[in-house]
């Protein structure tokens, strides 16, 4: 079969969509359901109607852009990715895999292609943890990977240790996705494949000249809280003596934290501290209370549970020895996920069908696909991006690059919806 993926127009559609950000080009900053965010999929529901497709939103915000087949009955094959950005991102991540699946989507259309099954383009909602805490809300939502309660139980981050701001329920219900959470639940036979086109954010691909990854598994991301309640005072007047210094207990955390990682011995495990709230936040007080994030991942959920074993302790002993009361919060501790290998090998095919080199990998990033593997067989493609360069300004993948993705997504989406 022969199409045309018309990647002028892409590009065009990827610059505008840039242009819906809170910072000034070239950052891209996008939180979901922000004025940016909603004016955003407003201006992409444009483009998958022209498109013909069918559209719904669901409870969470996700949408579900639909191209229906001969058989509309049979699961459909699911693409897609998100359209948030991080604070000062860049305008590749998650975008290449929406607007890359409705280009595929129009090149088959354009060639006179008529699937089988129905190929459905999902718009997850909030992939980053950005606006509650948590990634992949909203394909956590639809695989059942999070309980109704979440509705309340989720809070936007604080803008300062103790504030809370709104529910997630107040939240999508104030931007117009209304219902109860549980009926985004998806049933288990409603995809018969997912795929999902990404950048790297790494620089395998780039480093060794190859166009495309096919992940083979998506390693296991958890995020904590970590609370360290301590003693505040003058900074002048209080002796250094005694202190229960909040943030001198935080240091030797996050230090304990990259110790912990590192004796694994394994480049697959890895740890960050990302944000350090501290409270007063005045130069001449003394910390009274600090909250940090952490975020450990490994493709060996077991290796990465060891780690946590390892902070956990070293937060128990700097306790003691500190006098401070420090407290560790689960915000997930999520499973690896597989790849199909029929969907890996259906790929392998439609590289070669278009003359695109291709090589396995690891996704050390999550993505929803995480969350899809749980209703679906999965796979995930990459293309390369400049330097390994994500969550930045200048992250970048060439029009060249997206467009040896695109056509092997738009290949593999003609195969299996015929099937
Ligand atoms: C996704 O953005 C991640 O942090 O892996
Ligand atoms: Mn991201
Ligand atoms: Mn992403």
């Amino acid at each position: 079969m022969n199409f045309k993926i018309d990647q002028q127009r892409l590009n065009r559609e990827l610059d505008t969509l840039a242009s819906f950000s809170a910072d000034p080009a070239p950052a891209v900053t996008r939180v979901v359901f922000s004025e940016q965010d909603l004016a955003a999929r407003a201006w992409i529901k444009e483009r998958f109607r022209e498109a013909g497709l069918t559209m719904r939103d669901d409870a969470v915000g996700n949408t579900f852009a639909r191209w229906a087949g001969a058989n509309p009955d049979l699961p459909a094959v699911g693409t897609g990715s998100h359209i948030d950005a991080i604070p000062h991102a860049g305008k590749f991540d998650g975008t290449v895999g929406v607007l890359g699946s409705l280009e595929a989507i129009r090149a088959l259309q354009a060639a006179g292609f008529k699937p089988r099954r129905s190929i459905e383009l999902v718009l997850f909602t909030a992939e980053e943890p950005t606006r509650f805490g948590i990634g992949c809300l909203g394909s956590r939502v639809i695989s059942g990977s999070l309980t109704p309660a979440a509705d309340v139980q989720l809070r936007e981050a604080s803008a300062g240790p103790e504030g809370h701001g709104q529910t997630l329920e107040s939240v999508r219900k104030s931007a117009g996705f209304t219902g109860s959470l549980d009926s985004a639940l998806l049933p288990q036979n409603y995809f018969s494949a997912f795929i999902e086109l990404h950048i790297e954010q790494g620089s395998i691909l780039e480093s060794e000249g190859v166009s495309v990854g096919l992940v083979s598994d998506i390693a296991a991301p958890a995020a904590f809280h970590i609370v360290i309640e301590g003693e505040g005072g003058h900074a002048g007047a209080r002796l250094m003596p005694g202190r229960k210094d909040a943030l001198c207990a935080a240091a030797e955390i996050i230090l304990a934290v990259e110790r912990s990682v590192l004796a694994t011995g394994a480049t697959d495990t890895v740890g960050t501290v990302g944000i350090c709230q501290v409270h007063p936040g005045a130069m001449n007080s003394i910390p009274s209370r600090v909250q940090l994030s952490l975020d450990l991942r490994d493709t060996d959920a077991a290796r990465r549970d060891a780690a946590l074993e390892q902070i956990h302790n070293a937060c128990g002993e700097i306790a003691s020895r500190r006098r401070v009361a420090i407290k560790l919060e689960t915000i997930n501790a999520d499973a690896p996920a597989q790849s199909s290998p029929e969907i890996v090998k259906a790929l392998k095919e439609a590289c070669d069908a278009e003359a695109v080199s291709y090589r396995t990998m690891v996704s050390r990033a999550y993505h929803d696909t995480l969350f899809m593997a749980r209703l679906a067989p999965v796979a995930m493609m990459f293309i390369p991006c400049k330097g390994g360069v994500s969550h930045r300004p200048d992250e970048y993948s060439s029009p060249e690059q997206i467009h040896q993705g695109v056509k092997v997504l738009a290949r593999v989406l003609a195969g299996l919806s015929a099937i």
